[in-house]
């Protein structure tokens, strides 16, 4: 079960937040500026000591001001239209799930990573994420942890709204 929400993961009451920063972790702009602004300063600091993230890989910080306990990072694709590109964007949603267990982590809120300043079209990029989450949720089906989307527009909401109806229908 993938929950699909509506409005602003900084605002979001749950174990961990999911960013979609930029390699060099020092914050930017989009769901990255705003998770910076909202957990507040003490949060480039810890990023400052991660020395960055490869695409496709993930690293956990706390959430200081944030109502998160966690924030994982994760740095999607820049869309080219290759298919490098969507096994990025698969492995962003596979290893920031590989991080809940260690940290205890039992509910978790997704952005729609790669679809803003990235480029990636909402079309291509809503199906890759929930069979990535999904893939993960049977792999680890002994471990509870609430699983959410959340998109922060209507247009992006519908995009995983439909994705999530093929989903189920497959
Ligand atoms: N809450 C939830 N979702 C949000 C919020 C928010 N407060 N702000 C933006 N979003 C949504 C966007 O509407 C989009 O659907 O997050 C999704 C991802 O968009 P971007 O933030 O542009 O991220 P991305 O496309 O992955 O590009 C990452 O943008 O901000 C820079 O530093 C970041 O260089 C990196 C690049």
């Amino acid at each position: 079960m993938i929950h699909l929400l509506q409005g602003d993961i900084t605002k979001q009451d749950c174990d961990c937040i999911v960013n979609a920063a930029n390699s060099s972790l020092l914050g930017g702009g989009g769901v990255d500026g705003a998770i910076h602004r909202a957990a507040g300063p003490e949060l480039l600091q810890e990023c400052r000591t991660l020395h960055g993230c490869k695409t496709g890989q993930a690293k956990l910080t706390k959430g200081y001001q944030l109502k998160a306990k966690y924030v994982i990072h994760t740095v999607g694709p820049i869309y080219e239209g290759t298919r490098e590109n969507a096994e990025e964007l698969h492995d962003c949603y596979w290893n920031s799930l590989s991080l809940v267990r260690e940290h205890q982590i039992h509910s978790i809120v997704f952005p729609s990573i790669s679809t803003g300043v990235y480029g990636y079209p909402l079309k291509l990029a809503a199906p890759i994420a929930l069979s990535a989450i999904k893939e993960w949720q049977k792999a680890n089906a002994d471990y509870e942890c609430t699983i959410s989307m959340i998109a922060y527009d209507d247009h992006t909401y519908e995009a995983y709204q439909q994705a999530l109806r093929e989903q189920e229908k497959n």
